[in-house]
């Protein structure tokens, strides 16, 4: 499929900006496909340290997200990963897992290995595609990119909801300082580190619910004629 046929929507930002729920909305609510980039990096991650792999060992890792038997599947209105048939979900969701993707995604290989991958997502009639290279590397040409943001603070207190909602108890300045590293080890890499594209639109999500920022993008698109206007909101 030639992506460059099929219109691709980008959502890119820092961890926790709230990218992957709107990302996952505005796919459902269009009717369009959803790739959770992130996901993929997160499999791969836990496929190396099932196998002990190293995550400085970039070749051994390329070779894993090369070989990578991942499945999306969607059921309850939501979409569960399958690594091997085994649904990895809590595993990839893990804050741990987060870190170690983010240290698998250092390398130059491994972001080459999961390009084709990716791209091969794009099908008609569109895209919705979240990460943090997606309007910059993985889809240049696509027609509409944004960049999410919200507050340093404000994502750490999100993050520290969801985990406390699932039970998993974690400080909110250690969650900060993790969300932190990360943020730096994604923007500071060599490869396809995490910026906005030069053609995207940054929205910030501080002040902002999910359902508001879909709005806002869906008036962006109303604009440019790829949903109705009476569609908006
Ligand atoms: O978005 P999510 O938090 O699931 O991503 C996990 C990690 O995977 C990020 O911290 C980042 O290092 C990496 N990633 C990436 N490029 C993407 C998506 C995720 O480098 N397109």
């Amino acid at each position: 499929m030639n992506t460059e046929a099929v219109t691709v929507i980008t959502i890119d930002g820092p961890s926790s900006s709230g990218k992957g729920t709107v990302a996952r909305l505005l796919a459902g609510r269009l009717g369009w496909r959803y790739l959770d980039s992130g996901a993929l990096y997160r499999t791969v991650a836990v496929a190396a340290l099932a196998e002990g792999v190293s995550l400085d060992a970039e070749d051994r890792l390329a070779d894993i997200a090369k070989a990578l038997d991942i499945q999306f599947r969607d059921s309850d209105g939501d979409q569960h990963v399958f690594l091997e048939d085994r649904c990895i979900d809590a595993e990839i969701r893990a804050e741990t897992t987060g870190d170690a993707a983010s240290q698998v995604a250092r390398h130059a290989a491994v972001r080459e290995a999961l390009l084709g991958r990716q791209r091969q997502f794009a099908e008609s009639p569109g895209l919705v595609a979240d990460g943090r290279d997606m309007g910059t590397v993985v889809f240049p040409h696509a027609r509409h990119k944004f960049y999410l943001t919200a507050s340093a603070d404000e994502r750490a207190m999100r993050r520290h909801k969801q985990l406390n909602e699932k039970g998993i108890g974690v400080s909110l300045p250690a969650l900060a300082k993790d969300i932190a590293e990360r943020d730096l080890r994604d923007s500071s890499r060599a490869t396809a580190p995490l910026r906005p594209a030069d053609d995207a639109v940054t929205i910030d999500s501080t002040e902002l619910s999910a359902v508001e920022v879909v709005a806002q993008i869906l008036s962006h698109l109303a604009d440019a004629g790829i949903v109705a206007v009476g569609k908006k909101t």
